[in-house]
């Protein structure tokens, strides 16, 4: 609900548990009161601006305006005028002279929400949100600039985003346009962010704010595997399941910024939105700019409790709605088994045993076009190598459906390799600085996908090859970050344009495919999880999580990812012992179950397997079966973290209705002489009783009172009260051997 108070000008934003609230001090600055747990009444807030006292007093401060800037909690704040923190707007008059002062106009009520043009967005069906549309106003610089809420009614969400207006007869540019801002208690002094690189993507991390600032960035071009466009504000005391907790996400997969930072008077801003570096938009009279959607999610019930409300706005209100219910297919991929190594007859057997196993698609990864033996060639050439597929692509993929199996294809659009047709017809079609040679990363090259006869060039590719053969899955892979970003195209004062511009090139692209092939199932990819964001999720249900498949780094990888993203988009598969990245022997039991966290399949040898895990590979298809539907609409409980413990890992994820949850414990070192471990169930019903049953993949052998496991399957472990699972918990036993991961089913009776 979003409430005006007339006598206190002062904006009251609702949702089932949370009150936020700006105001305007003076009558024309917008600051910012409250933002936390749901306040009955706004009455005396407004107390809370300070404005009695010095320096935060417009009126007292009229003689030295710049002490009252540089303190007051701006809503949406702005540089060159006095506030010297980081803040959300920068723009350049005619002279390039920078400076802005944004004050209140006028304000409007919406119901629903307004779609920001070309960007990725929170859907706002009817009835599920209002927005509240708040115009502000620099007279000298004649701009304006829409500060959009949007509230959703059953969730703890509000979504931002601003819109700049040049409503004056000369030019301007922006130089900075954050998304927006969150002003917290300045007692709430640690940060959690996701940071990573290549093979260890968003690894959490939680770190003291004392002083100075502490942010996540990309200039990468993209979102990037070194950090996640996340950043939360909690206080030291915070756990999974209690204390206060502010989360940032931004709906965008190019560069960003998400700082917090504490003032010199001990205040707390947090920013996020596009990264300023290398960003300058010039805004012709007339124009507007769209920033992408900040997503704030503010919890009093723990880390999870922010989890969960990020993950059900994400799937209800972001992912396309048809994967709320839709099962995601089981699949066999190729890659890490024959890498570039294959042809029609290896992939037809990939398919034969993959059937065999009730496997539903074979996805055919890199390779397939041109003449792509290695790295070295070919992106850019969207043909098939008929050296390898002989009888062309139809055949492979009708042979492959007449099985009863559908067929996925790996692309990467955006790239271009010097060896390539496409490159000797069109060498500047890559971004490439004036004089300078570009830098090759994996040999290829990033196409300039915002001149139209680019984009054009190679969707058209794109969509030549999805029409010739009934394709259900495209794996969009993105194997580099951007350098050398030039355009020999654009003007030189647009090359500031060209960062943002290629991501909603991106977008288009992505959106286009799914116009054409309405029923496709989209996987972002980036050299594994490098675009992992809630802008690539507007488009794909799922994305490759990380090219470690190792089960073991897996752990803190979805770990981290789930923090913020649902499980049902991590991309995960069973790959081969010992582990391609790690060198890692982990037990086929455990990489399933680990897999199974997220969308599930497999990417090994499917034909020269093991005969024993082979034969396994129905039953853990029909296991993943039933937990597929709880992952997807279910909840997520983080019970234990291996990354803190250093022992173990667990996990649950619990039906809506609570009728129906499992629970994933891997013991990661085996100790000796060590009692079993304590494991206290979360989200259950606490006045029901549940039969729980424990997947041990194994019969108990009792050697000094452990388990090891075997080729075995469940064991019922009893009835107990939900209170008493979540209260006293069951008591996980000692499990022989490192990396052995227990299933638990809990059923209610
Ligand atoms: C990076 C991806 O993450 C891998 O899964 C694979 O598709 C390779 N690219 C192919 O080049």
């Amino acid at each position: 609900m979003i409430q005006y108070v007339e006598g206190q000008q002062l904006f009251h934003l609702t949702t089932p548990g949370t009150s936020y609230i700006c105001a305007l001090a003076d009558g024309e600055w917008l600051g910012h009161l409250y933002y936390g747990s749901k306040l009955a009444d706004t009455t005396g807030m407004e107390s809370a601006f300070r404005l009695n006292e010095f320096p935060y007093s417009p009126k007292v401060n009229e003689r030295d305006k710049v002490r009252f800037m540089q303190v007051f909690p701006f809503e949406y704040s702005f540089l060159g005028t006095g506030d010297y923190r980081e803040s959300c707007l920068s723009v350049e008059n005619e002279h390039g002279q920078s400076g802005v002062e944004l004050k209140y106009v006028s304000h409007e009520i919406i119901p629903g929400k307004i779609v920001p043009a070309e960007l990725p967005h929170t859907r706002g069906e009817e009835g599920c949100c209002d927005t509240l549309d708040i115009l502000m106003r620099d007279d000298v610089l004649g701009l304006e600039v829409h500060l959009m809420y949007t509230v959703y009614r059953d969730l703890d969400v509000i979504v931002k985003s601003a819109r700049i207006i040049n409503s004056s007869d000369a030019p301007r540019t922006l130089t900075r346009v954050l998304s927006g801002q969150l002003n917290a208690r300045p007692d709430f002094a640690q940060v959690l962010t996701l940071h990573g690189s290549w093979g260890r993507e968003r690894t959490i991390t939680r770190q003291n704010l004392e002083t100075g600032s502490v942010s996540a960035e990309s200039i990468r071009g993209v979102s990037s595997a070194e950090d996640s466009p996340f950043l939360a504000v909690l206080s030291r005391e915070t756990t999974q399941t209690a204390g206060e907790i502010w989360g940032m996400s931004l709906v965008y997969s190019g560069n960003f910024l998400a700082k917090a930072q504490i003032d010199q008077v001990g205040q707390l801003r947090g920013v996020i939105g596009i990264h300023p570096e290398g960003f300058s938009w010039p805004l012709a009279p007339g124009e507007a700019f769209q920033s992408p959607e900040a997503v704030l999610v503010y919890s009093d019930s723990g880390i999870g409790g922010m989890t969960r409300t990020f993950h059900d706005l994400y799937r209800e209100h972001l992912i396309e709605k048809r994967w709320l219910t839709q099962d995601r297919p089981v699949l066999v991929n190729n890659w890490e088994a024959t890498m570039m190594n294959f042809d029609t007859d290896i992939l037809i057997g990939f398919a034969k045993s993959a059937k065999e196993a009730g496997i539903d698609m074979l996805v055919m990864d890199d390779g397939w076009f041109g003449h792509r033996d290695d790295d070295t060639s070919s992106l850019g050439d969207w043909f098939v190598d008929e050296k390898k597929l002989k009888g062309g692509l139809k055949r492979l993929v009708d042979e492959v459906n007449a099985m009863g199996l559908k067929f996925g294809l790996w692309v990467e659009p955006e790239m271009i390799c010097e060896d390539s047709e496409l490159f000797r017809a069109h060498p500047d079609w890559r971004f490439q600085l004036s004089g300078r040679k570009p830098g090759a990363l994996r040999q290829q090259y990033v196409l300039d996908i915002t001149r139209p006869e680019v984009w054009e060039g190679v969707y058209s590719q794109i969509k030549a090859v999805l029409s010739s053969a009934p394709i259900s899955y495209v794996k969009w892979d993105m194997n580099r970050y951007l350098s050398d970003v030039g355009s020999l195209e654009r003007e030189p004062g647009c090359q500031g344009q060209l960062l943002h511009r290629y991501v909603l090139a991106l977008y288009r692209m992505q959106a286009q495919l799914l116009e054409d092939f309405p029923e496709l199932l989209l996987e972002n990819c980036s050299s594994g999880g490098a675009r992992f964001d809630a802008g690539m999720l507007f488009y794909s249900p799922q994305i490759w999580t990380s090219d470690d498949t190792d089960a073991i780094e897996r752990l803190s990888i979805q770990e981290g990812t789930a923090l913020v993203f649902p499980v049902s988009t991590m991309g995960a598969h069973v790959s081969v012992s010992p582990n391609q990245q790690t060198g890692r022997e982990v037990p086929f039991n455990t990489r399933a179950k680990v897999a199974m966290a997220g969308t599930f399949g497999y990417e090994l040898d499917i034909r020269n397997m093991d005969p024993e895990e082979k034969a396994q590979i129905p039953g853990q298809v029909a296991l993943f079966r039933k937990i597929h539907p709880v992952n997807r609409e279910g909840d997520y409980y983080r019970i234990a973290s291996f990354r803190e413990n250093h022992s173990y890992d667990c996990w649950m994820v619990v039906q809506k209705d609570r009728s129906l949850a499992y629970m994933t414990y891997v013991q990661v070192l085996a100790a000796p002489n060590r009692p079993g471990i304590r494991v206290r169930m979360q989200g259950l019903d606490p006045d029901a009783v549940y039969e729980v049953n424990c997947d041990y993949q194994g019969a108990m052998a009792a050697r000094n009172g452990e388990m090891s496991i075997g080729p075995e399957t469940s064991q019922s472990v009893g009835r107990f009260h939900g209170d008493t699972l979540m209260k006293a918990g069951i008591i996980v036993p000692r499990v022989r051997g490192d990396y052995q991961a227990l299933l638990y089913e809990v059923r209610r009776v």
